[in-house]
């Protein structure tokens, strides 16, 4: 056994997602009707998401089985490789030892597959032709494209517009698998026009072209919307990735005393983490950390209340941490990390100070990036470098500790940040807290009283 880089074989692919939901600590706050206060039943989902997902959502049940066209599709590229940064440890001249579980090696470069696989299923199974969904750094949207281009579906990408100026390649790697794109806000919906109209000039955010693809959805029969993270389903079907770490580290007779992701919406987090929170559940001490940017810093300086999951109040309201439902943060490199809200498992297991939560600006994790590309050799997403950043902090600490991270996509369509960056032309953002403030008035009253 090669205890710098395991390899699982097609057999050791789980067979079944794990799903946090009856281990939390205590029942989830359910998602509430903004028109009524009242709780979602599975009928106000439906005209937006298909059946079976709608019931994964909800679900108590602790195993999910993978369905085998599911499996099918995973094997293009799951099991991934578990491997220990030796260079960086070096470099670094510490005692500790650092893994990392290497996402970047999906067809669309990041984590965001192994959901978009199954929602692409799910949906194709309930007969919907087309799927519209929002895009950020431009991951989550090439993940769907590939997933509804392989499975048979039509798919439309509402790509946050300094994304999708920043990131142009992206949006060819998407219109290869057949999607088509378009920088939102848009003038097609609603929601669009009223970003619009509120700010010609806004870089637009993840909110408002969530606004945009929900109302695509809403709007025609044979569509249905899909979101790349934040919702239950989609952090059970990331489990796949915390669940062959556990096995990896297992072979190699390792166990995790730190686990670090980054957060956007928390899905990488969660499937990396999850996991493992039973075992410190039952009292193994493992520490585990979220990195967010400064420029976005939804754990580490927002709320934990009912607020929208969209900047068009179109979404039910879920309790979270949020910077606000209104919030348009800086247009950071970091795409992907720019949303208000955070997961509701995962806000809730910051609450009760189960996990912790860390934030970083633009400079130091872009150093942390050219560190690790100068040593490891491979190029991470500016997403990911936040998670790195940490680990670097980590490590430096020389207290002998196993530190886990999750690599969750690489940076080749980064590149010109990487220029941004090596120029000196980075801007560090920190969101003040009078706008944090303003933001957070602007959350309705319903749930929150
Ligand atoms: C490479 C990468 N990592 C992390 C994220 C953050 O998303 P999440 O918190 O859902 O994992 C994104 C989002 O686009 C991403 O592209």
């Amino acid at each position: 056994m090669d205890k710098d880089r395991v390899i699982l074989s097609l057999n050791d692919i789980p067979k079944a997602w794990y799903n946090i939901a009856p281990d939390l600590p205590e029942q989830l706050p359910p998602p509430l009707n903004p028109g009524t206060g009242k709780p979602l039943g599975p009928a106000d989902l439906a005209p937006i998401f298909p059946m079976a997902l709608i019931e994964q959502e909800m679900s108590q049940q602790r195993w999910i089985d993978i369905p085998d066209e599911v499996l099918d599709v995973y094997k293009i590229y799951r099991p991934t490789p578990l491997k220990r940064a030796v260079r960086l440890e070096k470099a670094l001249k510490t005692n500790c030892r650092i893994y990392y579980k290497d996402e970047s090696v999906s067809p669309a470069g990041s984590h965001k597959l192994n959901t978009a696989i199954a929602q692409a299923y799910y949906n194709k199974k309930e007969g919907v032709k087309r799927i519209a969904t929002e895009t950020g750094a431009g991951q989550w949207g090439s993940a769907l494209s590939f997933a509804c281009n392989i499975l048979g579906l039509k798919c439309t990408v509402y790509m946050v517009k300094a994304s999708y100026y920043q990131k142009p390649y992206r949006k060819s790697l998407m219109r290869v698998w057949g999607a088509e794109i378009f920088p939102s806000p848009t003038t097609k919906t609603n929601s669009g026009r009223q970003a619009l109209a509120d700010d010609p000039e806004t870089p637009g955010s993840l909110g408002i072209a969530i606004s945009e693809a929900v109302e695509d959805a809403a709007t025609h029969d044979d569509t249905k919307y899909s979101l790349g993270s934040v919702l239950n389903h989609v952090l059970t079907h990331q489990s796949v990735i915390g669940l062959e770490t556990k096995k990896q580290l297992e072979m190699i007779g390792e166990k995790p005393d730190t686990m670090i992701a980054c957060v956007g919406g928390g899905s990488n987090f969660a499937g990396f983490a999850f996991p493992f929170v039973p075992d410190k559940l039952k009292g193994k001490d493992i520490k585990f950390i979220a990195v967010e940017p400064t420029a976005c810093p939804t754990l580490t300086k927002g709320e934990y209340l009912y607020d929208f999951g969209d900047t068009g109040k179109l979404t039910p309201l879920v309790k979270m941490y949020t910077l606000g439902h209104s919030f348009v943060p800086a247009g950071i490199h970091a795409g992907g990390l720019r949303y208000h809200g955070m997961a509701p498992e995962v806000s809730l297991l910051a609450k009760r100070k189960i996990i912790e939560a860390r934030a970083y600006s633009q400079n130091p994790v872009f150093e942390a990036a050219v560190m690790w590309a100068r040593t490891e050799g491979f190029l991470p997403a500016p997403e990911t470098s936040h998670a790195i950043r940490c680990v670097i902090d980590e490590a430096k600490k020389n207290d002998g500790k196993c530190i886990v991270f999750n690599y969750s996509g690489h940076g080749h369509f980064d590149l010109s940040a990487y220029d941004a960056y090596l120029d000196g032309k980075l801007e560090d953002y920190e969101h003040p807290e009078e706008k944090i403030k303003e933001a957070i008035k602007k959350i309705p009253e319903i749930g929150n009283a």
